[in-house]
């Protein structure tokens, strides 16, 4: 369907193929955490949530950081992506199709993200690392627990493909444990996995290939790669393109989904916009509570917000990923957004704060694409996902019952 009421060029409502399936529209909701999950099972909020957005006009929702395993939680609330929870998965994909869309799983290992308060145990990374933002020091994965995270991948995706869904997005951004390994900044290990390009992406092209193998073509294979963490001595994109073309050449990714910024520090240059130090206080207690009053705002950084503001870096993959999609994402606000994305070559978006203030954005830029999105950045929503993710102006979208159904 073209839209008569601007000079437009993409049909924007057009079907997208991704590998064996088909989306039918271009946008996809981006993982948001979403803290709907207390025993790491699918619960009624949960389902709710995500329906609200596929009922709002999106094609594909992206059911946010599933745990592939227990000491791989970023946060609490999340999903456990293992066979025990199917049951409440399947409900999850039934309720998702249903009402019209897609349902795609991230699956994750928080690495040097996580904490041992909230996995019990001592967190990972490449290599010795201390993590400022948690104050927690990492111990270096070895190589046999390497090989357990990789089957723990192929695992959870053969879950997900079971449970019914459509796609699933491995986390190889954000300084979680994958991406960390690209990271020279953590990565200083001597082995194959360390040093050059090659190595550092070894570890990621293992479990893709492994992933591959578990699910075939069962389902969308989505990889979510950081193009550039904003902290020195880390990835730029001369390093993430050439990530991506080794992960490109295997065959294996239907799509990349291109992101930047990390979780270990400088958290502010993925989100842009306002710092909200008081919102991350509030997820401490005692002196860090007042550690992050004098220091947050020098450890999540301060950028401010501009629409499209993954476009520039996005656009170098272009000339060097040949088999995967690429899907545009950061900023993405209004029609106009999603219509350059479409005209530059970016088939697919994916929208996260834009959709958690309107969920409906997408019905509503069908109805008059002049509709402008209504989220103004303030980030309010970024620590929320310590509780209930949810934007501060649609509250009402945020519990129904947290009971977990299977
Ligand atoms: C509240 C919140 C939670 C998020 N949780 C996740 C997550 O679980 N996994 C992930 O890869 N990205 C997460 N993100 C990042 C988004 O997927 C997205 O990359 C970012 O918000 C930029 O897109 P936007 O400008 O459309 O919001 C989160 C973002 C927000 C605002």
């Amino acid at each position: 369907m073209y839209k008569e009421n601007k000079q437009v060029t993409t049909p924007f409502f057009n079907p997208v193929q991704l590998g064996p399936i088909t989306l039918r529209n271009p946008v996809i909701k981006a993982a948001t955490s979403e803290g709907r999950s207390p025993d790491g099972k699918v619960t009624q909020a949960l389902i709710d949530f995500h329906r609200g957005f596929i009922e709002g006009g999106i094609a594909m929702t992206t059911l946010a950081y599933c745990a592939i395993s227990k000491a791989g939680f970023a946060a609490p609330g999340e999903i456990l992506m293992v066979r025990d929870n199917i049951e409440g998965l399947k409900k999850f994909t039934q309720a998702m199709h249903e009402a019209g869309g897609l349902a795609s799983a991230q699956l994750g290992h928080a690495g040097p993200v996580a904490t041992k308060q909230i996995t019990g145990f001592r967190p990972v990374a490449p290599s010795r690392f201390f993590n400022l933002t948690s104050l927690q020091t990492c111990r270096a994965i070895t190589q046999k627990e390497m090989q357990e995270v990789i089957e723990q991948f192929a695992d959870s995706a053969e879950v997900a493909a079971d449970a019914g869904f459509d796609a699933i997005e491995l986390h190889f951004g954000h300084l979680y444990l994958v991406s960390a390994f690209f990271s020279p900044w953590i990565n200083k290990r001597k082995d194959q996995y360390g040093g050059s390009i090659e190595n550092r992406t070894r570890f990621a092209k293992e479990i893709l290939i492994r992933v591959k193998e578990s699910v075939k073509d069962r389902l969308a294979i989505i990889v979510k790669l950081s193009m550039d963490d904003g902290i020195k001595g880390s990835i730029w994109l001369d390093d993430s393109t050439q990530t991506a073309r080794i992960l490109d050449e295997t065959g294996a990714v239907d799509a990349f989904e291109l992101t930047m910024g990390s979780s270990v520090s400088n958290q502010m240059y993925l989100f842009r916009g306002e710092t909200d130090i008081e919102g991350m206080a509030a997820t401490q207690k005692g002196i860090m509570k007042l550690g992050v009053k004098w220091f947050g705002r020098k450890i999540l950084g301060e950028y401010p917000y501009k629409d499209l503001y993954m476009l520039e870096s996005a656009r170098q993959f272009k000339p060097v990923v040949k088999h995967a999609k690429l899907i545009l994402l950061g900023g993405i606000n209004n029609y106009d957004h999603i219509n350059q994305a479409l005209m530059e070559g970016f088939p697919l978006v994916a929208m996260g704060r834009a959709l958690l203030r309107e969920p409906d954005i997408i019905n509503k830029i069908e109805a008059d694409t002049n509709t402008v999105g209504l989220c103004i950045h303030c980030n309010k929503c970024m620590f929320s996902v310590f509780t209930t993710t949810n934007c501060v102006f649609t509250k009402e979208y945020a519990i129904t019952s947290h009971a977990a159904i299977n």
